[in-house]
């Protein structure tokens, strides 16, 4: 591909080590990577140019935790709840019927169909997991779709135990012939540690068993009520603990002591009307912190980071940059993929060319007009779309 220069850029959130934000700036792409960043009057000629017109330029969204490898709806659980049924994990056993029942095509298109929509509003790295399978067919089929359609994939056969199972059988299937079957899609092992699925004990075992098997961990805890999943997280240096929903002032701290990162997830906690996640104590705390969608069809059915984004800010009273960085870098370092040549959040120069430009001159417009669709472009490997 031909060095592309892009003018014409009113604000520039680089998010590298600095922090910097640059205005009137100008980038150059070539080859999927950036040539060169800085102030628009001191770039170099190349041979084609394309002007922005005065838009903001940020890293694209990094969507950290999605579950987009199911089939079927639960709008009328999703009604229920808003007439004032309360969220409950039984919910997931009818996901799990209808991605039993489903081809792996369908679901890769389906899948496909969610990640383009997120493209569209500026994602271009997901994580996502299996979970809706929780057989050694299904959790194998839906690991191989996801390895398809996503960049980073997480095993969550821990997700609930599936109806009509004995648990300790289910346990020696998922550290068993289940994990041997999806550890070579997957990049890390997850489990839902919570009332209702898993508690603290048999977490530590999936995580363990993922772990001797070469997989990264992550954990789902702390989500719908005070728990330990949090302190589990943090004790096998989890690289994510995911929800974070209800924190005893003792989590908090084990997490700012830690390199765990809290991934945070407001839509959710607004579709199951929990309280959000105490996303302002957690960085006054000196913790990290990411934000992603969370993309499933129970708990938090969007694929739009700039709706997370726009929430955090006005609701969670996070800044609009610790908000952006959260969906970015906070949520590459929750995948280890915060640093080195293959680093996604963050512009510097020989990085990813992976960015948007929104309608707006610059990224407060993001939390200023919530609501409005504001991707103008993205590029993914410096491919515009
Ligand atoms: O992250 N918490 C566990 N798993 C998903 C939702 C599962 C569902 O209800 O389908 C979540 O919210």
């Amino acid at each position: 591909m031909p060095a592309e220069l892009i003018t014409g850029i009113s604000e520039l959130t680089t998010n590298d080590d600095e922090r910097r934000r640059l205005t009137d700036a100008a980038l150059i792409i070539e080859d999927g990577r950036i040539l060169w960043l800085g102030s628009a009057v001191a770039a170099p000629a190349v041979d084609t140019s394309t002007d922005l017109d005065g838009r903001a330029i940020l890293p694209g969204w990094v969507d950290s935790h999605t579950h987009l490898i199911f089939a079927g709806s639960r709008a009328a659980e999703f009604e229920a709840r808003m007439a004032g049924q309360q969220y409950a994990a039984a919910g997931i056993g009818q996901t799990v019927t209808a991605t039993r029942a489903a081809t792996t095509v369908d679901l890769v298109a389906n899948a496909r169909a969610l990640r383009a929509e997120a493209q569209a509003q500026g994602t271009t790295f997901l994580e996502t997991k299996t979970g809706y399978g929780l057989d050694v067919a299904t959790e194998s089929r839906s690991a191989q779709a996801a390895a398809e359609v996503a960049d980073v994939v997480s095993y969550l056969g821990a997700h609930v135990v599936p109806q009509g199972m004995d648990r300790r059988n289910y346990l020696d299937l998922v550290t068993g012939p289940m994990l041997t079957a999806v550890a070579p899609y997957a990049q890390y092992i997850d489990a839902f540690c919570e009332q209702g699925a898993f508690d603290v004990e048999e977490s530590r075992e999936v995580l363990l068993a993922g772990r001797n098997a070469g997989l990264g961990l992550r954990l789902h805890g702390n989500q719908l009520g005070f728990g330990g999943g949090v302190q589990l997280s943090v004790e096998l240096g989890c690289a994510s603990v995911d929800h974070c929903n209800h924190l005893t002032d003792a989590d908090v701290d084990a997490l700012a002591s830690s390199d765990t990162v809290a991934t945070l997830l407001p839509a959710c906690d607004l579709s199951t009307r929990e309280p959000l996640a105490p996303a302002r104590r957690l960085l006054d705390a000196g913790a990290s912190i990411a934000l992603a969608t969370n993309c499933n069809p129970g708990t938090s059915y969007t694929t739009s980071m700039p709706y997370v984004v726009a929430t955090a800010v006005l609701q969670m009273h996070l800044s609009i940059e610790e908000a952006v960085w959260a969906a970015t870098r906070g949520a590459a370092k929750s995948l280890g993929r915060d640093k080195g040549p293959d680093a996604v959040g963050s512009l510097t120069i020989g990085g990813r060319a992976d960015f948007q430009a929104l309608n707006a001159p610059t990224v407060a417009h993001l939390a200023y007009r919530p609501g409005v669709p504001l991707t103008a472009a993205v590029w993914r490997g410096g491919v515009r779309s």
